[in-house]
């Protein structure tokens, strides 16, 4: 045993003591969740999707807890071979075990698309749920990741027939991909689909079209769909909804608008940016089919569903009239790790962060690339300093501002609360941004290349929240990132209850006693008063970065 699985091992043993769930401070155990999580990355391979932790996200805050559960098998963790977690898994057309592609198939799940444009087993979180021990990662066969996704294969591929999986359950998503005679019933919640391709393995799919699975507070709030597959059309004929009453010419894609819609970093990670990947590639061509209707995030972001898909959303759930389409895609393609947010994995899409990035610029006629101080003559770089109004507020923005005009910026105070495209002008004209953590930050997609972030730590334990939400995400969209951690002086909660009270001292202590107790202190009491001697140089910083590019 190394180590890290002695440690993992006291992890549990503290954890998974009775066969209850037991709900983990935030705070306190930010070490232990870091620990997992490098644990993960070391044994990728073998971990079904992240198997022991949950996060949630509180809908206001954009912050999480852990829950950790019983249910899911530490032990995988410990032995390559017990890959046998439910939780991911997908549906291909048959291969046999031999590495060799070909029609003639057993039943072995097979994976398809990785981390390189060939064929192979993805070393990220979405393994086959069994058969490992049959699984050899070291296959020869050369099909395009395009050939894969299309599932078009030319002559004299190794392929023979169509190799796409079907449904898929991955890490933060699942998601199927129909093709053939496909009729859907909103009232149900069915989707039944007479599919072309051959497939093995279950024909019938509960799926929940919203990206974030794992989460369990954000996946009570979707819709579950049924997704039945044959390849019988004679099938669909004798299913109660069988006639269809609206036919489409396009395709569709269905997806949910429940979950944490309406928080601005969900709707982006978990919504918006998924739903590109997904869809980008229709060219408009495609019709929308909204799970939990929301028309507050459709007006909200009116811009890139528009830009999206030239039809009208269809809200599915009340449609009583069997809606028939020769391709659907039930849910949403996200990046396979548990643990990236604001991101898509270039490997795993056609798409890169880049080409988002330049969507939103197209969509709402934004500039591409932030002003070099060199520029700086004709036009001072700006800084945008995005205020909060009722928590985490800045008490001193004025001082803020103040030193950052001595800096060399010129500034602009907003907060984000106007429209999502009077906003994202807002921030795209600046040339650098600061805030304190929370969903504002998220308008960092709209910033121009190059733009510099500045992200402002309260205190409780922020770090690992911060850097996964924004500072990691930050750097794939080209930009660059600063961090500014407050000390306990210059948060609110120090004159509150003074130098030595436990909340100032012990966050871990307070995250022990609940989540909400946690949440109502360090979210929603706490402003922030920042210290302009130890701020400055970070602007400085900023600045200077901008001469750099
Ligand atoms: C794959 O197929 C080729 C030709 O069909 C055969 O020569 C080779 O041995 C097979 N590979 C394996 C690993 O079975
Ligand atoms: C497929 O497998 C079956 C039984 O395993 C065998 O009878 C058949 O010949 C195989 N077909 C091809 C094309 O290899
Ligand atoms: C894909 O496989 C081919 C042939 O095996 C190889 O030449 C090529 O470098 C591989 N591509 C990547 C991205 O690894
Ligand atoms: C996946 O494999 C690639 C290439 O083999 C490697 O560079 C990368 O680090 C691996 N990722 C993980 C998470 O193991
Ligand atoms: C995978 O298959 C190749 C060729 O059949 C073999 O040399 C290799 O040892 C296998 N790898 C594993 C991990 O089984
Ligand atoms: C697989 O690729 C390796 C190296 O490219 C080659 O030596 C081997 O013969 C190939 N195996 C098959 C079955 O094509
Ligand atoms: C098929 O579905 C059942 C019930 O959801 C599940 O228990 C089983 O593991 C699935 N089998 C496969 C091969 O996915
Ligand atoms: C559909 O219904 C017809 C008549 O009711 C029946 O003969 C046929 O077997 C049914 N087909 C299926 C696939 O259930
Ligand atoms: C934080 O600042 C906001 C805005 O000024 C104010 O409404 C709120 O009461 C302040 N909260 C605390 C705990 O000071």
């Amino acid at each position: 045993m190394t180590e890290k699985d002695l440690l993992y091992d006291t992890i549990l043993a503290r954890s998974f003591s009775k066969n209850e769930q037991k709900r983990l401070g935030y705070g306190a155990f930010i070490a232990s969740l870091l620990f997992v999580f490098t644990l993960c990355t070391v044994f990728k391979p073998f971990l079904s999707p992240l198997p022991i932790v949950e996060l949630q996200l509180s809908v206001d805050a954009g912050l999480r807890m852990l829950r950790v559960t019983e249910s899911q098998k530490p032990q995988a963790l410990r032995s390559s071979n017990d890959v046998t977690s439910g939780d991911s898994e997908k549906l291909a057309i048959p291969t046999n075990q031999d590495n060799n592609i070909t029609s003639n198939a057993t039943t072995t799940p097979t994976l398809i698309s990785s981390e390189d444009n060939n064929l192979s087993v993805s070393n990220e979180t979405s393994l086959p749920n069994n058969h490992f021990d049959s699984f050899n990662c070291t296959t020869n066969a050369t099909i395009s990741k395009e050939q894969a996704i299309s599932g078009e294969f030319s002559k004299g591929d190794i392929m023979e027939e169509t190799m796409k999986p079907i449904c898929n359950k991955l890490a933060r998503t699942e998601f199927c991909e129909l093709s053939g005679d496909v009729r859907i019933h909103g009232k149900s919640a069915t989707v039944l689909a007479a599919i072309t391709s051959a497939f093995s393995g279950n024909s019938t799919w509960q799926v929940k079209p919203y990206a974030r699975k794992g989460d369990v507070a954000a996946m009570n709030r979707v819709r579950e769909w049924t997704v039945k597959l044959t390849q019988n059309a004679d099938q669909l004929e004798n299913a109660s909804f069988s006639r269809c009453v609206k036919s489409h010419s396009v395709p569709a894609v269905l997806f949910s608008l429940g979950g944490y819609s309406m928080n601005n970093f969900h709707d982006f990670t978990d919504i918006v940016i998924p739903l590109y990947t997904t869809a980008r590639r229709f060219n408009g061509e495609v019709q929308f089919l909204v799970t939990n209707k929301n028309p507050s995030w459709i007006n909200k972001f009116k811009e890139t569903v528009r830009s999206l898909s030239n039809y009208d959303v269809i809200y599915i759930d009340e449609e009583d009239e069997t809606h028939c389409f020769s391709s659907v895609i039930v849910g949403l393609h996200r990046h396979p790790e548990y643990f990236k947010e604001l991101t898509i994995d270039p490997s795993n899409s056609e798409y890169s962060m880049s080409d988002f990035r330049r969507f939103l610029r197209d969509t709402y006629s934004l500039r591409n690339a932030a002003v070099t101080t060199r520029q700086s003559r004709r036009r001072r770089p700006r800084i945008l300093i995005l205020s909060r109004g009722r928590s985490r507020a800045f008490v001193n923005a004025g001082e803020i501002a103040r030193a950052a005009r001595q800096v060399g910026f010129k500034v602009v105070v907003a907060e984000a609360n106007t429209g999502v495209a009077s906003f994202a002008q807002t921030v795209n004209s600046c040339d650098v941004m600061l805030g304190v953590h929370g969903a504002g930050l998220t308008n960092m997609v709209f910033l121009p290349e190059n733009a510099v972030v500045i992200q402002i730590l309260p205190i409780g334990g922020f770090e690992w929240l911060a850097k996964t939400d924004f500072e990691d995400p930050s750097k794939g969209m080209n930009l660059r990132y600063l961090e500014y951690k407050i000390a306990p002086e210059e948060s609110t909660l120090v004159r509150q209850y003074g130098r030595d009270h436990e909340i100032v001292r012990d966050p871990s202590a307070v995250a022990k006693r609940g989540w909400e107790m946690f949440k109502s202190v360090y979210l929603v009491q706490q402003n922030v008063s920042v210290d302009i001697n130890r701020l400055k140089p970070v602007l400085v910083k900023a600045f200077e970065l901008l001469r750099r590019q």
